[in-house]
């Protein structure tokens, strides 16, 4: 069995240009498992801090610092990582020693486990033998924190190949979409400069019912039928527009505020017009009696918690109770270690709440999440259709395909 000979850390720079961390864990017979970390624009109020005061250096020392309670441990033993981190950071949101830290520390170790067993990671996460691909997920049309003034309110329009029959299939159909809509939006507006969001999704000028309406063209135009062969999703992102003062949504660009009530139509509105299979975040990231409406209304649909949730095992217990959501964004760097992580997927099949593993806005050009994705048994992976650090995850499906290890794709 290997033992974990050395850990290295350095400073580099995720897909915004910020500055980032990369963990190398090594064994003793020499594998490497390497791991950049990502980072969001949209931030819930409770998940993991990235970097101890904000400072990726200073994450990087405590780690140096304490690397000795590392070696000798198996690196495949996830746990006993875990609980060496703990000893130098027990605070519930890794404020010590930077979520970021945790994040590419554990799921490094992973990985270099993984090659000294000469197995795919997702292989080493999980006994289970029965594996599908989950759909991927991908944003084709971004606002709110993640583009500039002058594009919608609403985080994200995404689209998923939700009649596909194959992993290459569900990327290629995505990637039309995403092509299609470049297309007409460079038809309607002149002035389009095919200016792109952080995740990749094209970035226009368009409110927010503009913007859905180009979306269902795409697909149509495409010959597609929205709710089969193809379905689009929403990211309302809504604590973005949330204000606690005014105990309102407040819509800046499109010039209008959603009391709560007004914001669950809103959003039921727009499920059933552009027959979304996907809605995330709908209602602010404490709503939880508010999305338990939504979940109510829409058995069929994935009315999904990310800010609501963080990837928080203690959150999500409380959201089943509650009804809140039937679907869960899983975000490793949310919750801060691999570990964390892996217990919030436990906990939401115990509770029959889907998991929908997701990139950050802010990204490395690492594929890892694909195979959390399928070691988790995810319905959808959110990984962008666009973009080197997203198409970085998209072709890691398509080589993991070739292990053959893996029978078609996952039912919704
Ligand atoms: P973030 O956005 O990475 O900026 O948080 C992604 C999301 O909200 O799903
Ligand atoms: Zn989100």
């Amino acid at each position: 069995m290997a033992r974990i000979a050395s850990i290295k850390g350095r400073l580099l720079y995720n897909s915004r240009g910020s500055k980032t961390v990369e963990i190398d864990v090594i064994t003793d017979n020499g594998d490497v498992g390497r791991v950049c970390a990502p980072s969001g624009a949209s931030v819930g109020k409770y998940e993991a801090i990235s970097f101890p005061d904000n400072s990726p250096e200073k994450g990087l020392e405590i780690l140096k610092a304490n690397e000795k309670k590392f070696i000798g441990l198996d690196p495949s033993d996830l746990k006993s990582i875990h609980e060496a981190l703990r000893e130098i950071d027990s605070t519930s949101n890794y404020s010590k020693i930077g979520g970021s830290i945790a994040f590419s520390l554990t799921i490094a170790a992973t990985e270099s486990a993984a090659k000294s067993e000469g197995i795919p990671m997702f292989k080493l996460l999980t006994k289970d033998s029965d594996l599908k691909f989950p759909f991927p997920l991908g944003n084709i049309l971004g606002g709110g924190a993640h583009a500039g003034p002058g594009t919608p309110d609403i985080q994200e329009i995404l689209v998923c190949a939700t009649g596909s029959k194959t992993i290459r299939d569900s990327i290629e159909v995505n990637l039309s979409v995403h092509k299609e809509l470049g297309k007409i939006l460079a038809k309607k507006d002149p002035g389009f400069t095919n200016g792109r969001g952080d995740e990749g999704g094209w970035a226009p000028k368009l409110n927010n019912e503009q913007a859905l309406e180009v979306a269902a063209r795409a697909c149509e135009q495409l010959g597609f039928t929205l709710g089969k062969e193809v379905s689009l999703g929403v990211d309302f992102a809504s604590t973005t527009q949330w204000n606690e003062n005014k105990k309102k949504y407040v819509y800046d660009r499109a010039g209008f505020e959603n009391t709560p009530e007004e914001q669950i139509d809103f959003a039921a509105e727009i499920i059933k017009k552009y027959k979304l299979a996907y809605a995330e975040d709908a209602v602010h990231e404490e709503a939880f009696e508010d999305m338990a409406i939504l979940t109510k209304k829409f058995p069929n649909i994935l009315i999904t918690g990310d800010d609501l949730l963080v990837t928080n095992t203690e959150i999500l217990k409380n959201a089943a109770k509650k009804r809140a959501c039937n679907a869960a964004i899983l975000k490793v760097n949310q919750a801060g270690s691999l570990y964390d992580a892996i217990e919030f997927a436990k906990e939401a099949s115990k509770n029959n709440i889907k998991l929908i593993t997701s990139h950050r806005s802010g990204e490395s050009s690492d594929s890892h999440i694909s195979h959390i994705g399928i070691a988790t048994k995810s319905k959808m992976l959110k990984v962008g259709v666009m973009g080197g650090e997203r198409i970085a995850k998209l072709n890691e499906l398509l080589r993991i395909s070739e292990y053959d290890l893996i029978r078609g794709m996952v039912e919704i």
